[in-house]
């Protein structure tokens, strides 16, 4: 894909249904007794990953485009699948699903794609062990049998690190325990889950026995989610609000480019997901948000973003590191993009998650940032960027979706033309990307 400096961008944008609310909304209205209608589902490739191994389980879906009806099951009812259950390029699908089938009286097989394959299981083999779930894999990496228990013993579980999937493979798990399983995260400044808590709250929606609690520590607060195995989930039509980390692109382009107007609507607002507002205001990026509203429990609202073309320096502001960290993961190579375009730059650390994402994303965002002549330093846990005259260049995807899109963003900053090798990855999370920015940007 070939891009070319932008001037502004304007207009409404239309954007995908959210990515990791999707999947769950798949997932639990599986599990759930009855019908589910799921509107604006996510287009994303990842999302039909999971759709597809739900039929393999025997869950009935109809999908219609961004509409999707799903026959639920039950949290017992799946069927033993009759081949290995390919989970795509989804990290999401494969955690979560490991999850659920620990708990199934089954054995199943889950496989994925070259970067899935690559990508470190341990952090769920383990704990699903602890639970009693026997699982056979290649050194923690995929292909991984999984032969489920039922019922698994409840457990109380530390997160080695902040992961959102990791913490909802367990809860999940937890549905099919005998007893209360309780997933504690690692300590945080504030009272704020520090990893993504839509699991929390669909499941809550859905009418699980979940409970989300923090207990003080010397080192901070510590989130914990209980859930009883005893639960049942109950069908609920279910909003998919628009992808926050989809909208993020356009945000950055938009607040680089002076002149910008555009409108993001039914954004998922969640603060667990937000943390990219936040950061872009601290440079005095003007970011209105319209119409705040709660749908199917998520916070949602419209993004007006405006571009000035200028920023504010706060010295205080160009290091972005710890709690804050988890909940703009999916957005740092974007943001790093943005450090080029701002007095000061922008260090990132603590991000060391990055290097097990769909390819390790702190050197795929210092390699291209350097082939467009950029001002980059790498470290283990992040990269610092500073303030640069970007040059069209051939970009190296490594296949994965953000990568490919954050510098096609770059590529509208830049002098001359700027490639994106394997730019189809982008329909991981957004098939439409490239139509959307060339309906948007004003060349
Ligand atoms: C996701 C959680 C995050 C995120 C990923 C989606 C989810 O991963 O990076 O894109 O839907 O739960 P971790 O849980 O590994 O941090």
């Amino acid at each position: 894909m070939k891009i070319s400096p932008g001037n502004y961008l304007k207009g409404s944008v239309s954007l995908p249904g959210d990515k990791s609310i999707s999947h769950r909304a798949a997932l639990f209205s599986a599990l759930a007794e009855g019908e589910t209608q799921i509107t604006n589902f996510a287009s994303s490739e990842d999302c039909s990953s999971t759709l597809r191994c739900l039929e393999d389980l025997g869950v009935v879906v109809v999908r219609n485009g961004s509409e999707v009806r799903i026959k639920g099951v039950g949290k017992n009812g799946l069927n033993p699948p009759a081949n290995e259950l390919d989970c795509g390029n989804s990290g999401t699908t494969v955690r979560l699903i490991a999850g659920i089938l620990a708990g199934q009286d089954f054995d199943s097989v889950l496989t994925g794609d070259e970067s899935l394959s690559k990508r470190p299981m341990r952090r769920i083999i383990e704990p699903l062990a602890q639970m009693n779930a026997e699982i056979d894999s290649n050194e923690f990496l995929l292909p991984m049998k999984i032969h489920g228990k039922n019922p698994l013993k409840a457990i109380r579980y530390i997160l080695p690190v902040a992961s959102a999937q990791v913490k909802s493979c367990l809860l999940l798990a937890g549905l099919n325990a005998a007893g209360k399983t309780t997933v504690e995260s690692p300590a945080a400044k504030t009272k704020t889950p520090n990893s993504r808590n839509h699991t929390e709250l669909m499941l809550k929606f859905l009418g699980a026995d979940i409970r989300e609690d923090f207990r003080e520590t010397d080192d901070g607060f510590i989130h914990e989610v209980t859930i009883d195995g005893g639960s049942k989930l109950s069908s609920r039509d279910l909003v998919i609000p628009s992808d926050i980390s989809s909208a993020a692109f356009f945000m950055v382009a938009a607040a680089c480019l002076k002149g910008s107007d555009v409108l993001l609507q039914n954004v998922g607002l969640n603060p667990t997901r937000a943390a990219i507002i936040t950061v872009l205001q601290r440079f005095g990026v003007k970011i209105d948000i319209l119409n705040e509203r709660v749908a199917c429990g998520e916070i949602v609202g419209d993004l007006r973003v405006t571009g000035k073309g200028n920023f504010e320096y706060n010295a205080a502001s160009h290091i972005i590191d710890g709690d804050i960290i988890a909940n703009l993961i999916d957005e740092i190579p974007v943001l790093a993009v943005f450090g080029t375009q701002i007095e000061g730059g922008l260090e990132i650390r603590d991000a060391g998650e990055l290097r097990v994402k769909e390819s390790d994303r702190i050197s795929a965002v210092v390699e291209n940032l350097k082939r467009m002549g950029a001002d980059v330093e790498e470290f283990p846990d992040g990269l610092r960027v500073g303030r640069s005259s970007l040059k069209g260049a051939a970009i190296d995807s490594f296949g994965d979706h953000r990568i490919a899109m954050a510098f096609a963003v770059a590529g509208l900053f830049a002098h001359g033309e700027t490639e994106i090798m394997n730019s189809e990855c982008a329909a991981i999370s957004f098939p439409e990307f490239f139509d959307t920015l060339a309906q948007t940007v004003i060349n």
